[in-house]
């Protein structure tokens, strides 16, 4: 069986340290923020170049409180795209605000800047690009259009920790960077986490505000906020993986571009990588028409793999409020049909990649044969 991550193999590989940080937050009791907690959100904010980091809970609440800090809310709109897991939209919807769509680049999967434009009214007050598997979305166009309209940036990097574009690590390009620590994440907790980076001193301190209760000294609470802490453990934990992640990245790189070398000549289509971004590979996911037959022909050879994600946001039935329908967003809808993600983690051996090259292989020629 070839698993689509492997959380125990890496856990093992690193035991004795994370064991030992537990152990530290079980000895000293700070449960939740604390010393462990305040280093990580130091260390992590240094690793993306931003100045600073507030630690929250998951990178859902990373999401909503970016926006609250920001003064977004009822009657506002934000633009992001469809093509994404349902909780940047839900950030969005908490607040109050309306979730505007814009479709995505067919190539890249992410947010196509020369769709934004018509999509910007009296009411819009963000955008919300997805640096969606890993790859950033084309920033400078975008960041242009938030500055032409005076829009806030706020990047929704759950995916993409160590990701670059154009030689810049991402969650600071824009106003905020928001990301989760979900485990399967590249930078995963031992439980949920996520983290708001941003350059603003004072969306900062409204987010570290809004986490804790819209407190700043406690029991004084200036704001109606959130309890969105993170762990004490989470904190240790993640801080001694963050050692790691630049090795890790380079893994996933590395397993990826072999996947490129053994999959391209079977004529698979690849992820593109384009020129500007540092594509860090949370997500290598293929492409095809035939989704449900190479699922389950890979399944039957023992690869498990994922879709990420089959149905667009606007087609969900959570957002039927919003009012969107079938064809309004057709290269999101396609890329929600066809995507099929492959095992991918850093600690994927090189026969492991060529079993599932193989496997793929296998598939394509007999739907080949067949068409
Ligand atoms: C693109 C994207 N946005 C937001 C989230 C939400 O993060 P979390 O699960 O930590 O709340 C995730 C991950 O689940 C994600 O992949």
């Amino acid at each position: 069986m070839i698993p689509f991550v492997d959380l125990k193999t890496q856990y093992l590989g690193i035991k004795d340290e994370v064991d030992a940080a537990i152990r530290g937050i079980l000895e000293t009791c700070q449960f939740t923020l604390g010393a462990e907690v305040a280093a990580f959100e130091r260390d992590f904010a240094a690793f993306q170049q931003a100045a600073h980091g507030i630690g929250v809970n998951t990178g859902t609440s990373a999401l909503h409180l970016s926006l609250l800090a920001a003064g977004i809310g009822k009657g506002d709109e934000v633009i992001t795209v469809p093509f994404t897991f349902m909780a940047t939209v839900s950030a969005i919807d908490y607040t109050g605000a309306k979730p505007v769509f814009v479709d995505i680049d067919p190539v890249t999967f992410n947010m196509d800047p020369s769709a934004i434009e018509a999509a910007i009214t009296p009411r819009t007050r963000a955008i919300m690009p997805v640096h969606l598997y890993g790859q950033t979305a084309d920033m400078d166009p975008i960041m242009a259009l938030a500055r032409k309209h005076r829009l806030l940036v706020i990047e929704d990097a759950c995916q993409a920790h160590a990701a670059e574009y154009k030689g810049r690590r991402v969650g600071s390009i824009g106003d905020f960077g928001c990301f989760s620590f979900y485990p399967g994440k590249n930078l995963g907790a031992y439980g949920e986490g996520g983290m708001v980076v941003t350059n603003n001193a004072e969306y900062a301190r409204k987010v570290r505000m809004l986490r804790d209760w819209g407190a700043e000294k406690k029991y004084h609470h200036v704001l109606k906020g959130y309890n969105y802490r993170l762990e004490g453990i989470q904190g240790a934990v993640l801080r001694v993986k963050l050692k790691y992640l630049e090795k890790w990245t380079e893994a996933r790189r590395a397993a990826a571009a072999r996947y490129d070398r053994l999959l391209a000549p079977l004529g698979v289509p690849t992820p593109a990588a384009m020129p500007w971004a540092r594509h860090v590979y949370h997500i290598y996911a293929v492409r095809t028409t035939q989704r449900q037959k190479w699922q389950d022909a890979l399944a039957a050879r023992g690869v498990q793999t994922g879709i990420h994600y089959p149905v667009p946001v606007h087609l969900l039935p959570a957002f039927a409020d919003l009012g969107y329908h079938a064809g309004q967003f057709p290269h999101a809808e396609q890329a929600a049909n066809e995507v099929l993600s492959l095992p991918m983690f850093p600690e994927i051996t090189a026969q492991q990649i060529e079993a599932v090259s193989a496997a793929v292989g296998g598939v394509a020629d007999a739907a080949l044969r067949a068409a």
